[in-house]
């Protein structure tokens, strides 16, 4: 098989035999448990488990090692994980939260390398070529779906446009002028996007030459996919990714459509019982767990994603190697995703309660506008404050939206009431009201 010209083509680690794949598997853990000691983290905790490269001589002996959380990424905040001198790294992403909260994942150049590649996989897997135009629509700087498919879109020679998220007028325009071909979109937006289109008279399967789009970052179903493939007139994709793995790039959809290819080649992935932390059988539902195989900075060992899904059986008629995961059904944790964005109820709870107007009850209430989701807090505030006038209040309210968007980074919707108007309930209390 030769490698065309300027094009990123590296069949053999898709096709090789299953066997291969795992020999490869072991001697890239015992690699990475060698790499992991080198940061405070790993050191002691292999040491309390007694863990060394060693203890690796099968794939399943996987199931010695310690699992690993976001908590212990938050309790490590910022350099406790790290696992090469400072200067060797060039790239950071953090997870969006003041201190307490916030995570952080370093890469040295070799890492962003190897992140590239597989996008550029993921990509030509389903026909991208250099020949397209690539419109990149999520939003870059700290997210990793910017950065991360912007390198990928690189290395495959793709001529790409970085328009990042929001303002959809001029997402339109770049689509007209330049041609585009290939879209990387948040479901959501994909919908939003075509009843501007539609307001602007513009038909995409006339108008535009769009072909493809990767559709990631939010969970969402067959059914969406099939509306933005009918309404663009082209292959929508899912595109499964976390930033603790890298980001996109992790599992993806090949041209059968029939479940995600995630990469074991990089990865080492289980699915455990969320409960017992015990495997589950192929095709039933679990949580993801998974240990990079080629980090340098950040190497994570059986991470839990808290994402569930489940192993598709059989083989995949495309004849890759790499197991097929489902479509992810949900978290197995509280966190929420709007507009792309990962939003735990504790980081609104504790922005809410260190201002000293709010009192002490809220809700969060996630509904959708315009095929959008957004978050709505109901905040209840001392009795004196409702005796100010309209401005204050209204001042008030602008504060609270401020100091939530910042801590959030999408702008939520703020509704002040009156102290002890907002049902009480005696158990434990509901802060979440879903009515999407
Ligand atoms: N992706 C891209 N654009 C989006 C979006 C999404 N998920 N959700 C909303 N938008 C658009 C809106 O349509 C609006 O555009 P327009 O008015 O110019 O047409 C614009 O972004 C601002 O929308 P608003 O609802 O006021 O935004 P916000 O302040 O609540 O949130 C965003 C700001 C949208 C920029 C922020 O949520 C974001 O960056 N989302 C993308 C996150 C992402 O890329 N995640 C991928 C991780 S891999
Ligand atoms: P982030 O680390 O900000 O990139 O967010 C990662 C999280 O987004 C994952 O853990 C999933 O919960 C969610 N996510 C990413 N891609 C998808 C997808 N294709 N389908 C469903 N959820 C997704
Ligand atoms: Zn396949």
């Amino acid at each position: 098989m030769s490698k065309p010209d300027g094009i990123y083509w590296d069949k053999r680690s898709e096709v090789m035999s299953r066997d291969e794949l795992e020999a490869l598997q072991v001697r890239r853990l015992k690699e990475t448990i060698g790499q992991a000691t080198k940061s405070e983290f790993y050191s002691k905790l292999f040491q309390e488990h007694g863990i060394n490269p060693d203890s690796i001589n099968d794939i399943s002996d996987i199931r010695k090692l310690p699992f690993t959380t976001k908590d212990d990424l938050r309790k490590e905040f910022p350099y406790g994980m790290l696992c090469v001198p400072k200067e060797e790294t060039v790239r950071l992403h953090t997870s969006s939260g003041t201190t307490g909260q916030a995570t952080v994942i370093f890469h040295t150049r070799k890492d962003l390398d190897q992140w590239a590649e597989l996008i550029a996989r993921c990509m030509y897997m389903v026909g991208v070529r250099k020949e397209d135009v690539f419109q990149n629509m999520t939003g870059y700087g700290l997210f990793t779906g910017g950065l991360g498919f912007h390198y990928g879109a690189e290395k495959l020679g793709a001529l790409t446009i970085p328009a990042g998220a929001g303002n959809s007028k001029r997402q339109i325009q770049l689509m007209q002028q330049f041609g585009t071909t290939v879209l990387h979109i948040i479901p959501s937006y994909a919908l939003r996007l075509m009843n501007i289109l539609s307001d602007q008279g513009i038909d995409p399967r006339k108008d535009l030459d769009l072909r493809i789009a990767f559709l990631g970052a939010e969970p969402y179903t067959e059914e969406i996919r099939q509306r933005v493939e009918n309404y663009y007139g082209i292959d929508a994709f899912n595109s499964y990714g976390l930033s603790e793995m890298n980001g996109p790039g992790v599992a993806f959809e090949c041209p059968e459509k029939k479940g995600l290819h995630i990469w074991e080649d990089c990865y080492v992935v289980e699915i455990v019982n969320p409960d017992t932390l015990e495997p589950v059988e192929i095709g039933e539902v679990g949580e993801l767990v998974m240990t990079t195989l080629t980090r340098e900075a950040m190497p994570l060992i059986r991470y839990r994603t808290k994402d569930l899904t489940r192993f598709l059986p059989g083989e995949c008629s495309c004849g890759r190697v790499h197991r097929r995961i489902d479509w992810i059904q949900g978290r197995s944790d509280d966190m929420i995703i709007i507009k792309g964005v990962n939003i735990f109820p504790m980081q609104v709870e504790q922005v809410l309660m260190g201002m000293p107007e709010v009192g002490n009850n809220y809700v969060i209430i996630l509904e959708k506008e315009n095929e959008i989701d957004q978050i709505r807090v109901q905040v209840e505030v001392h009795e004196s404050i409702f005796q100010e006038d309209m401005r204050y209040l209204n001042r008030l309210r602008e504060k609270i939206v401020r100091e939530l968007k910042s801590e959030i980074l999408v702008t939520p919707r703020v509704d002040l009431v009156e102290s002890r108007s907002l049902p009480q309930s005696d158990g434990k209390a509901v802060r979440l009201i879903d009515r999407r």
